[in-house]
């Protein structure tokens, strides 16, 4: 099969030499995604499939050749295969790799029976585990498994990570198609930093247009004052507006030379529980490489902030009710314990592991209001929108994040008696203001059903202490001092919120249009 394409760098003869930070944080995503799924599919709606689809699209050749490090191909054989939970699980899993290029074919073939061989000692199965690499292009051969009466219906994993952006070679409607099979999810290589150049390059604008299913990018990465991080930020949110899932994440990495973005990584998923697998796996490797961060949040976990402790806890939490505050305060809906639980997992950058801090905090909120709560099993029938208000007025006054113009920590701030809703500061400057950099008034989009779906996951505000602790990157020696001093507050001052500021935050969560 003919393997040249046009596209901007399809053979790239340096890309598996070594693997370099990418390589290894897509790859740990990767294979952490696959640890936490493979047990999820001998639960629920999955045991009703005979087989699932692992699919990776540009495959390479499984091994880089000077580290001998494992390309994507490995790391998910030996993720499934070697899974401790290999004897429970019941669905059938088949495995396609695809690659272009017939000599890397060849190779990962030869890889792939290495690892398989490793593997040999018979484990006691209820599935099967198969797999094949298929030497051909990732269109027609997607086109063809998609109408394959053998995998009708069977869910698809489909990891893609070609070179370049072509939309010939990984079309937006293609993806779109396994999105609408069910139970499927795509976790896409979408962008690198070299992206700019082509977005002013005339005959390239039908191609790219393919690539994101809409000509909508045109606009969005148009303008004179626009960097070149905030032009791929732009346009990957163009890119995940066309993605038809429920749920998307996007993580970035950032060059640690000029802070630029070098690659972006985009999931797609219609499943609550894949959108919580994901997330998590994006967090644990914002912490593990210093340029990378998980743009969705903008979130890098403190390294010296323990996370499990009470006090991070508490810290959620507030921040947790603020958030709520925001999105809700103004909405005559009740609103629901297991609706609360949904916007913390899709709107903020936290795990559900403070439920017993946050239920403290909004029972209060119930009795002001009105509704039923049980704190302990975090059962809440309603909270009101007279109870948040309230809880505001009540309760996170008194921990208003002391701020100053350069970022310093300071102590704890009385209340201040005289101040009344909507003259809180946090209501004056959103989140969304602050990563402005403006104090502005923000105009707040009615919700219309806070029960069913929270704002797209383009609208995401990221969240203020950490948006704070990110903006200080730039002066990131200072910023070290600041954490450790804030980890050393919160150990010692239970029960305060403290918050860096920085006015220049960033804007590279902003939505387009
Ligand atoms: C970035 S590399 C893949 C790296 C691999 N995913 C990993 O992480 O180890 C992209 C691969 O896609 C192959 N390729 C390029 N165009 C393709 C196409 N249209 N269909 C399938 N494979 C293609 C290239 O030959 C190359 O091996």
């Amino acid at each position: 099969m003919d393997n040249t394409t046009d596209q901007p760098h399809s053979s790239n003869k340096g890309h598996f030499k070594a693997k370099q930070d990418r390589g290894h944080v897509k790859h740990y995503i990767l294979e952490k995604y696959l640890q936490a799924w493979l047990p999820k599919m001998s639960h629920g709606e999955y045991r009703l499939y005979q087989k699932i689809l692992y699919v990776d699209g540009f495959a390479g050749t499984g091994e880089f050749e000077k580290s001998g490090e494992d390309g994507s191909p490995a790391v998910a054989l030996k993720a499934v295969l070697g899974h401790s939970h290999g004897e429970k699980l019941v669905v059938d899993i088949h495995m396609i790799f695809i690659e272009l290029n017939p000599k890397s074919a060849k190779a990962l073939e030869e890889k792939l029976g290495k690892v398989q061989y490793d593997f040999r000692t018979p484990v006691k199965r209820k599935n099967k585990i198969t797999w094949e690499v298929i030497n051909g292009n990732f269109v027609e051969e997607m086109d063809r498994l998609l109408d394959n009466p053998e995998f009708i219906g069977a869910p698809i994993f489909l990891f893609a990570d070609p070179f370049g952006y072509d939309g010939k070679i990984m079309p937006m409607r293609l993806l779109n198609q396994v999105l609408a099979r069910p139970s499927s999810e795509v976790f896409l290589n979408v962008m690198d930093g070299s992206a700019n150049r082509f977005f002013n390059i005339e005959n390239r604008e039908d191609a790219i247009t393919q690539l994101v299913g809409s000509e909508k990018w045109i606009e969005a990465v148009r303008g004179e004052d626009l960097n070149p991080s905030d032009r791929i930020l732009r346009f990957i949110t163009v890119y995940k507006q066309n993605l038809n899932a429920e749920y998307k994440l996007h993580f970035g990495m950032r060059s640690k030379k000029n802070n630029r973005h070098m690659y972006n990584l985009v999931f797609g998923t219609n499943h609550p529980a894949g959108l919580e697998v994901m997330k998590r796996a994006m967090t644990n490797a914002s912490q593990d490489i210093e340029s990378l961060y998980f743009s969705e949040f903008l979130t890098s976990r403190v390294p010296q902030v323990d996370v499990t402790t009470k006090e991070y806890k508490i810290v959620c939490a507030r921040n947790t009710l603020k958030r709520l505050w925001w999105e809700f305060s103004d909405t005559e809906e009740p609103l629901s314990g297991s609706a609360i639980a949904n916007f913390i997992l899709r709107e903020t950058p936290y795990f559900f592991n403070f439920k017993r801090q946050l239920g403290k905090l909004l029972q209060s909120a119930v009795t002001i209001g009105s509704g039923k709560f049980d704190e302990r099993s975090f059962r809440l029938s309603e909270i009101t929108a007279a109870g948040l208000i309230q809880l505001e007025i009540q309760g996170l006054q008194l921990e208003e994040p002391v701020v100053s113009k350069k970022g310093r920590l300071s102590g704890p701030k009385k209340p201040n008696a005289k101040q009344k809703v909507g003259s809180l500061n946090f209501k004056k400057s959103s989140p969304t203001d602050i990563m402005k950099g403006s104090r502005g008034s923000r105009v707040k989009t009615p919700i219309k059903n806070q029960h069913s779906k929270a704002s797209t996951s383009s609208e995401i505000t990221p969240d203020m202490t950490l948006v704070k602790l990110w903006g200080q990157q730039k002066a990131r020696q200072e910023q070290q001092t600041h954490v450790r001093n804030l980890s050393n507050e919160m150990h010692k001052q239970v029960n305060k919120v403290e918050t860096i500021t920085d006015d220049d935050s960033s804007s590279e969560d902003e939505s387009v249009g």
